[in-house]
Order: C-alpha cells, then sequence, then structure tokens
C-alpha cells in the first residue's frame, strides 16, 4: 500500500503540536489508517522563526500554494487560522484531489458553505472536529451519533479565555479588567483580547455548532453577539447571592414557529444556577450542553483550546479521512442539510 503523503500549512501552536504527533505516533497511525501517513511539508511564513517542533529538513517551505497543488498530496491540514489565505488554499487543496482537515473556526463560521460545496463537488472530505471547543468531540456527535435524533437546544462554554476572567471573578471578587489582566500573564488572553472578550469567537463556534446541530446553515451573522467586557463585579456578586454563576454561553435553539422550526442563535452573559452542569466549568475549560428530544440531556466537557489538545482532534480527523481517502470514499459531508430558518440575529 502507497504511503499517504500530508501537507501541513501553518507550524504555529497547534501546527507544531500537529507534526510533532504526525512523527511520534507515525507507527500507531500507519496500523489505524492501513498505511504509512508521511509529511509532504510544512507551510510556514518564515522558515527561520522559532518554532516548538523540529520539523524534519527539506520539509518546510513558504510556497503554501505549490505545496496544496502538489500531485503527490493526499490530505492537507490547514491550521494557519483567519480567511486568508486559508480558505484560497484549502479550494485549492479540495480541486487538486485532496481531503482537508481544518481548524478554522471563523472561516466555517463566515464561508462554510463555500467550502462544502467544494469538497461535495471534489468528492473530498472535509473535516474540523478542532475547530469548537478543542480536545472536546462535538461535531462529529451532533452531525452523526445524534443524527437519528431531533436536537432542540445547544448550550456551550466555548470560549475558555471568558470563561477564565469570568471564574476568577467569581472565585476571587476581582474585575473584570484585573481579571482579564490575570487571564493575559497566563498566556490565557492575547494581548488584543477583542475576539475572546468581545464574543466574536463564541460567536463564529456557536455558528457551527448550530449548523450541526439543526442541519442547517448558519453563519457568524446570523449570532447576535454581546461579549464580557461589561460584566462588572456587582453583577457576579448579585449572582452570587443567586446561587448562580455568570458564564459566556453560546445558545442554540429551535424555535417552533408557523412554517416550521427556526434556528436561534446568541452568544451572551447569562446567570446560571450553581445546580447546572455548566456551572461546574471552571478556569479555561469549555462544555457544550446538549438537549435532544430521544437522548435527553448530554453534557460534553474537557480543554477546549492549547497546541496538544487541538492537534487531537485534527489528528482524529486525519485519521478518518486518510481512512476514507483509501476506502475510496467520503464521509457525511454537509450537503444533507435541511432548508430551515434562521431568525436574525439571534430573535427568539
Ligand atoms: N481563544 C480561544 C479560547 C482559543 O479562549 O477558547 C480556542 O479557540
Amino acid at each position: 500500500q502507497k504511503p499517504l503523503k500530508v501537507a501541513v500549512l501553518g507550524c504555529g501552536s497547534v501546527g507544531s503540536q500537529v507534526v510533532r504527533l504526525l512523527t511520534e505516533q507515525a507507527g500507531d497511525l500507519a496500523a489505524r489508517v492501513g498505511t504509512r501517513v508521511e509529511l509532504a511539508g510544512v507551510a510556514v511564513r518564515r522558515i527561520d522563526a522559532p518554532r516548538e517542533v523540529d520539523v524534519p529538513e527539506g520539509l518546510l517551505t513558504t510556497d503554501a500554494a505549490g505545496l496544496v497543488s502538489r500531485d503527490d498530496v493526499d490530505l492537507v491540514i490547514e491550521v494557519i487560522g483567519g480567511i486568508e489565505p486559508a480558505r484560497s488554499l484549502i479550494l485549492s487543496a479540495l480541486e487538486h484531489g485532496a481531503s482537508v482537515v481544518t481548524a478554522n473556526k471563523a472561516l466555517l463560521a463566515e464561508d462554510g458553505p463555500t467550502l462544502f460545496e467544494a469538497a461535495e463537488k471534489a468528492g473530498r472530505d472535509l473535516y474540523y472536529e478542532a475547530a469548537v471547543a478543542g480536545a472536546i468531540p462535538i461535531l462529529r456527535p451532533l452531525r452523526e451519533s445524534l443524527a437519528g435524533d431531533k436536537v432542540t437546544r445547544v448550550l456551550g462554554i466555548v470560549n475558555g479565555t471568558t470563561n477564565f476572567i469570568l471564574d476568577k471573578m467569581d472565585s476571587s471578587g476581582a474585575g473584570f479588567a484585573e481579571a482579564l489582566e490575570e487571564a493575559q500573564e497566563l498566556g490565557y488572553a492575547e494581548a488584543d483580547p477583542t475576539a475572546d472578550v468581545e464574543g466574536f469567537d463564541a460567536a463564529a463556534k456557536a455558528a457551527i455548532l448550530a449548523s450541526l446541530a439543526f442541519h442547517s446553515r448558519v453563519t457568524a451573522a446570523d449570532v447576535h453577539r454581546e461579549g464580557i467586557s461589561e460584566v462588572t463585579a456587582a453583577d457576579v456578586q448579585s449572582a452570587r447571592e443567586m446561587n448562580s454563576v455568570v458564564k459566556l454561553l453560546a445558545i442554540a435553539e429551535l424555535r417552533p414557529g408557523p412554517d416550521g422550526d427556526a434556528v436561534s442563535v446568541r452568544v451572551h452573559p447569562a446567570m446560571i444556577p450553581r445546580s447546572h452542569p455548566l456551572a461546574s466549568v471552571r478556569e479555561a475549560y469549555n462544555a457544550v450542553f446538549v438537549e435532544s428530544e430521544a437522548a435527553g440531556q448530554l453534557m460534553f466537557y474537557g480543554p477546549g483550546a492549547g497546541g496538544a489538545p487541538t492537534a487531537s482532534a485534527v489528528l482524529g480527523d486525519l485519521v478518518t479521512v486518510a481512512r476514507n481517502h483509501l476506502a475510496g470514499t467520503r464521509g457525511p459531508g454537509e450537503s444533507a442539510y435541511a432548508d430551515r430558518a434562521v431568525l436574525p440575529m439571534g430573535e427568539t
């Protein structure tokens, strides 16, 4: 059996862990896939930048476009993030016959349908478990395990940075600015924390969760978004007095309407009783609470970010996509979606 060749786009905190796992676990991966999975190249912005992993000599390139269009590349892992050049590179990889694994939540939330249609047209896979809640397996359960059930509501703590800040405010009485500073010192929050604290990151993940939970097309523009920068120590204290905690929740619900069910998606700080399982999600952990007609209530919990946890989800997808590639088949894709209304900006 010929080895499968993998191109990795990006070698930051996730990409370097993907390269490490691909190298260190090559034997186990070969056994699980049915053939060796070999690194074809790693596309980076600068060859001489410091990185967390030693990439085998000769595999680093700054020519990402050239790498994804190579005939011998079977699988492409995109961990650059952002809209461009990620979108063009994914589309080019699919056009050139490669299957793609991506962790790119912003791109999927903004322009997922373009990517899904390109994968469909190419007859290739596009998997993205790592795009929401890092290591937590949540997308495949929504797309596949629960596909025979009717999911009615998804409540997610899908941003670790804001959960860390709110947890700190709850446990120490700190104000928002002080808790943010601590999150920055510990490396949870970025120097520019806007995407996390204003809810943009959670809104992108909410759109992806809602699309899969309700087999619909939801984009970030459909999501009502409010961040946590206005949450005060007094708000958190009032919640405490009511035996509740403040959490930044991504809420996706099915609302019955005159023309059938519609989807409502919003992200905002919410007070939840301490007795609710989501209240026990501390520090920078993530959790997704799913309510469905037959299964009832389910909770998925774990590390939602970080190089190695996110790489775990990427590698899981890689094994699936590699098996499909070898078998000449593809996964369920996103083509079978319901033509369901999405309520403007999370209206309920
Ligand atoms: N900034 C994100 C978070 C990283 O805090 O959860 C994972 O997407």
